[in-house]
């Protein structure tokens, strides 16, 4: 990665920011900002022939375009894609739209961030499922054997992320994958932090569903992606209802429209769509395998820096090999808040607390929180050695 790179996102120009908290949302690069202003300024019209003329023709093109873009990205098919605001929505659709009237079982894991968990907790408190929870060992880690324990012939579905938001690593879901195929359960996988950073096959991974956030990949906030099995998503009940998904309505009944209208409720963010579509052109162009590779540099450079700062402890694998760029940490007994403050008033912005985690922190020994640096392809070395020269003298207050 070089310094061209950085020079695509205006907001490194414009800002004297260090900007480590990528796992919540990334910053965006000119090519995705001129996409959304493109919609916005020259063809702002409605898509999908809701009405005939040039500016809806224009808007349902490029709507349509950024969708199979976004697919292909993902090694997923156009119409195996379903628009929606982010990796929350995804993964309640799912939960709400699917038939547990033969199979009330869900497997989940202890390490799943609050969109993945909170959907289930609802209905496994209705009664309408039964909830249970493969654990992780001390870094975080979930394996392979551990499913196959809690995977039967009376699971429905198994809920599990592609790689967590508290440690960064990566879960083995083609094996995964294969157990719950093999009991007769469907596969459900929160790919908000995969997808970002690492190069992803939908159809090699299995999975039936698969759902992830524009924002977390140089896209724009509220759109995002539910990809399906194309059975699997037609296994799935209506859900948001309205406008879109149907193909005649009387007064008593309606006849609802094939897939993917049939989810997809209402006027789309089609600015939005048409700017993640972006997001993947620029992300395909530097390549994810450059991606990746980066990242694992940057891994490396961080974890061992922050083993050299008095006090401070990692929570996941110190192994960077393992993980993508993520690393929880604390500062001796510091309050995480507070360091995350210091660090903001030094000019780094990190994350602190949970991460939408609770559960996943306290598991790895953080029952108050942590601090979080997430790094993506504009970072470099040179940041994490300011960062851990701040973190240092920060350190010595503890
Ligand atoms: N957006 C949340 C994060 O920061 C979940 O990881």
């Amino acid at each position: 990665m070089n310094e061209s790179i950085r020079r695509d996102f205006p907001l490194l120009r414009n800002r004297k920011i260090t900007y480590f908290d990528n796992a919540c949302t990334t910053l965006k690069p000119q090519a995705v900002i001129d996409a959304v202003n493109g919609y916005n300024s020259e063809y702002s019209g409605c898509a999908h022939g809701r009405s005939p003329h040039r500016l809806s023709r224009d808007a349902e093109a490029a709507f349509e375009g950024a969708r199979r873009k976004v697919a292909e990205f993902v090694g997923a098919r156009a119409n195996e894609l379903l628009w929606t605001r982010n990796t929350t929505e995804g993964l309640n659709l799912v939960s709400r739209t699917i038939d547990f009237s033969k199979r009330q079982n869900v497997v989940t894991t202890v390490m799943e961030h609050h969109s993945a968990l909170l959907p289930f907790q609802l209905l496994a408190k209705s009664g309408k499922i039964a909830l249970d929870f493969v654990g992780a060992d001390g870094a975080g880690r979930v394996s392979t054997k551990s499913f196959e324990e809690k995977i039967s012939g009376k699971t429905r579905l198994v809920v599990v992320h592609h790689t967590t938001n508290t440690t960064g690593t990566t879960a083995p879901l083609q094996e995964i994958t294969k157990i719950a195929h093999d009991n007769g359960a469907l596969v459900l996988v929160d790919g908000a932090q995969g997808v970002p950073h690492k190069a992803v096959d939908f159809g090699r991974m299995g999975a039936d569903f698969f759902a992830f956030s524009g924002h977390k990949m140089l896209g724009p906030t509220g759109i995002g992606c539910l990809v399906g099995r194309r059975a699997a998503l037609e296994e799935l009940a209506p859900f948001i209802v309205g406008g879109g998904t149907v193909t005649s309505v009387s007064l008593e009944s309606c006849t609802f429209d094939k897939l993917p209208s049939r989810l997809e409720g209402g006027t789309q963010d089609l600015a939005g769509g048409i700017g993640l579509g972006a997001a993947a052109d620029y992300l395909k162009k530097v390549g994810m395998h450059r991606v990746e590779e980066h990242e694992k540099k940057l891994a490396k450079a961080l974890i061992e820096g922050l083993g050299s700062v008095e006090g401070v402890k990692i929570y996941g694998p110190l192994d960077w090999r393992e993980k993508c760029a993520v690393v929880s940490f604390n500062v001796g007994k510091m309050d995480p808040r507070e360091v995350a403050l210091m660090l903001d008033h030094r000019g780094f912005a990190v994350r602190s607390g949970f991460f939408c985690a609770e559960p996943a922190m306290r598991h790895l020994g953080a029952p108050h929180g942590a601090v979080r640096a997430s790094l993506y392809l504009y970072n470099t070395e040179d940041e994490i050695g300011a960062f851990l020269a701040e973190l240092k003298k920060i350190a010595r207050i503890a």
